[in-house]
């Protein structure tokens, strides 16, 4: 069987949600303490095994090339002063993975961005990370968990979280037949639904473990949703084709596409930092003080 080794990362959107931030950086580069949104993504996949990161970018998105990369001259330079640990922080960096960057030349639609990925990843199966969730679980990562429900089911699966029926017009919704430990056998799949019409409250938060069939359902499937090719129709297709699972992942979710989602992630990241987290208390509570 062969292995999941490689990820796709879609980060070709304009991050409008997060302007003027995102007016001159890529919206994936705005750091969640000093770690940017795309570094946690990324040691996710790494985490769970995966070795080549294929990143769908855009126009003004090479400071994510160039992150990801050595800086000879900022690592030689703090080197020198003695400063070899933070030279080692930027080196681990470069370290973390190979990558290679594929534009998406208009912007047509998540399913569309992966569909850019197919020269590289070829006929394998392969993991897809969104960068606006972050799904935070140290132990077990999220992308982890679904690589081994491919393995050892050998069908495609879509990681899943239960949302309150106001929330399921905001993901792609799975509706199908639960079968036990977590799992779900889809038959169904709806983007962005209004609650009467959702098949479930169980929604995709942005990973996906394919098989490389997706590829030629993504081609024949049609502008959904805002005009866009969607993959949660591509992943329709797929479900008439194959087999396709759900599974409820363990994690704790963070909506970093979301300024108050950010936040969170952001207190709750650096509360567990050792260095800070006493720090933060006392800032917390004197801005709750007055409260
Ligand atoms: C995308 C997908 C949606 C998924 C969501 C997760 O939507 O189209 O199916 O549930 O990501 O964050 P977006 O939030 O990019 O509009």
């Amino acid at each position: 069987m062969i292995q999941v080794r490689k990820a796709v990362i879609p980060a070709a959107g304009l991050g409008t949600r997060f302007l003027p931030a995102t007016k001159a950086i890529p919206k994936e580069m705005i750091p969640i303490v000093d770690v940017p949104m795309i570094q946690y993504i990324v040691e996710e996949a790494v985490a769970s095994g995966i070795t080549d990161i294929i990143l769908i970018t855009a126009r003004h998105k090479e400071a994510i090339e160039n992150h990801f990369d050595y800086n000879y001259e900022l690592e030689d330079s703090l080197d020198k002063k003695q400063k070899s640990d933070l030279a080692e922080i930027s080196r681990r960096v470069g370290n973390l993975c190979n990558l290679v960057a594929i534009r998406q030349k208009s912007p047509m639609g998540l399913g569309h961005a992966v569909l850019c990925a197919e020269p590289v990843v070829g006929n394998e199966p392969f993991a897809v990370l969104l960068g606006d969730d972050l799904i935070d679980n140290p132990a077990r990562p999220c992308t982890r968990q679904l690589i081994e429900v491919y393995e050892r089911e050998r069908a495609s699966v879509v990681g899943v979280m239960e949302v309150p029926a106001a929330d399921v017009s905001k993901y792609g919704i799975v509706g199908g037949k639960m079968t036990g430990h977590g799992l779900m056998e889809v038959d169904h799949l709806v983007e962005k639904p209004r609650p009467e019409a959702a098949p479930s409250r169980f929604a995709i938060p942005g990973r996906y473990v394919l098989s490389p069939a997706i590829f030629s359902c993504l081609r024949e499937t049609k502008p959904g949703k805002g005009g866009e090719i969607q993959l949660t129709d591509g992943l329709q297709l797929l479900a008439q084709r194959e087999r396709l699972l759900a599974f409820q992942y363990e994690g704790t979710r963070y909506d970093t596409g979301d300024r108050l989602g950010f936040i969170d992630a952001t207190l709750a990241f650096a509360l567990r930092r050792p260095e800070l987290a006493s720090g933060v208390r006392e800032l917390m509570k004197k801005h709750l003080g007055g409260l």
